[in-house]
């Protein structure tokens, strides 16, 4: 006792902006990262999240295949012995894709919840919407034979067992990441208990509005994940195409106005237009001021119509190692033409 203590330069986090569920539950307007890109270590995550909750953040983006939810689950409870209180935090978790099958959903939410020390989740996300899973740390031409397209009545038995979480009390919300119009059209038309949150890549140059503006008409929420165009990602998530978000002429310009990083542009962006990001970072400075960034010196309108110009369509998780065999290429994981491929993909 006594040796966790709030740092003298915590942030109130009620001076963060908050978004409201459709259940009326709050959410944080951002909050942290925990996936170290194999680049960063369990316990230097643990680290900051941390510091990171005892210095004001309330939302702790997890999930069981960042292979840190032990570590993280020591983190939460040490920064609860210094007085951060349970209600108050909004923690999310993931299912992995090898665990979509029947009875795999509770034993999966049951390891997390252990592993996190926690008894209830606030958001728990299907990770993505396809069984497909990649050995970690696995280069960008991995395929798994057992991969396959998306088939909406195997998801929705993944679902049904979600669903099972709410009604269980283990979690409080339910969730979709990495999903599309189409995808969610029918996942809407069949579920009991709809997704409060879709966690959805969103930087400036990769802005997704039909799909974004398809959520908030929708009642669902939206959590942004490599908000600064995750410059720090695994290699096999880079392409010679992908284009810098924090090298944007239109960006660096409007952080050297605001005589910040342009890492905060990307951040301030995110948070006024009306979602919460989840940047990563282990270094004390940056998640202090990426904390700080969403309710200190907004960016102006015509700021904001700038980098609303500045979308380039760039997806940086293109998601290849999720491709099953008979597929073209990563494209026809995203349903570009507005259906969803079948096991020949789009190309062939
Ligand atoms: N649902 C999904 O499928 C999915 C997919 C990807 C990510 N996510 C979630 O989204 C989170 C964020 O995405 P991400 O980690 O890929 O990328 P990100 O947050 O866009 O970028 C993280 C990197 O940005 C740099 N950075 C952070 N704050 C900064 C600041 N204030 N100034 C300058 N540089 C700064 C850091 O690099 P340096 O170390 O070089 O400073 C850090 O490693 C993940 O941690 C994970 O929780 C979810």
């Amino acid at each position: 006792m006594g040796e966790h203590v709030i740092p003298t330069d915590a942030i109130d986090p009620s001076l963060v902006p908050q978004r409201t569920l459709y259940t009326g539950a709050k959410m944080p307007g951002l909050g942290i990262g925990t996936f170290g890109s194999d680049r960063f270590s369990a316990q230097d995550i643990a680290d900051a999240v941390e510091d990171a909750i005892k210095s004001g953040y309330r939302l702790v983006d997890c999930a069981a295949c960042y292979g840190n939810e032990d570590l993280i689950g020591i983190a939460i409870e040490n920064a609860m012995k210094a007085g951060v209180k349970r209600e108050d935090l909004f923690i999310t978790s993931k299912l992995w894709n090898d665990m979509h099958g029947k009875g795999d959903v509770l034993y999966s939410v049951a390891k997390t919840l252990k592993d996190l020390r926690l008894d209830y989740l606030d958001l728990y996300f299907v990770h993505w919407p396809f069984p497909n899973y990649h050995p970690p740390g696995c280069d960008a031409d991995t395929r798994n034979p057992l991969s396959r397209p998306y088939i909406h009545e195997e998801f929705m038995e993944c679902w049904r067992q979600m669903e099972r979480l709410v009604e269980m009390g283990l979690v409080k919300h339910i969730g979709v990441s990495n999903v599309t119009i189409p995808k969610l059209e029918l996942i809407l038309r069949d579920c009991k208990i709809k997704p409060a949150v879709n966690e959805m890549e969103l930087h400036p140059c990769f802005q997704q509005p039909e799909l974004y503006d398809y959520c908030k008409k929708n009642g669902i929420e939206i959590i942004g994940f490599c908000p600064i165009g995750s410059p720090t990602r695994p290699d096999r998530d880079k392409t010679q195409d992908d284009i810098a978000d924090i090298e944007v002429p239109e960006v660096v310009e409007i952080a050297k106005a605001h005589g910040v990083h342009p890492a905060i542009i990307c951040l301030k962006w995110a948070v006024q237009r009306g979602h919460s990001p989840i940047p990563f970072s282990i270094k004390r400075n940056e998640y202090m001021s990426n904390l700080r960034c969403s309710f200190e010196d907004p960016l102006t309108e015509e700021e904001l119509k700038v980098l609303a110009t500045v979308d380039k369509n760039c997806r940086l998780i293109k998601g290849q190692v999720f491709l099953w065999e008979g597929a073209g290429s990563w494209e026809d994981l995203w349903d570009l033409n507005g259906e969803i491929p079948g096991w020949n993909g789009y190309s062939k």
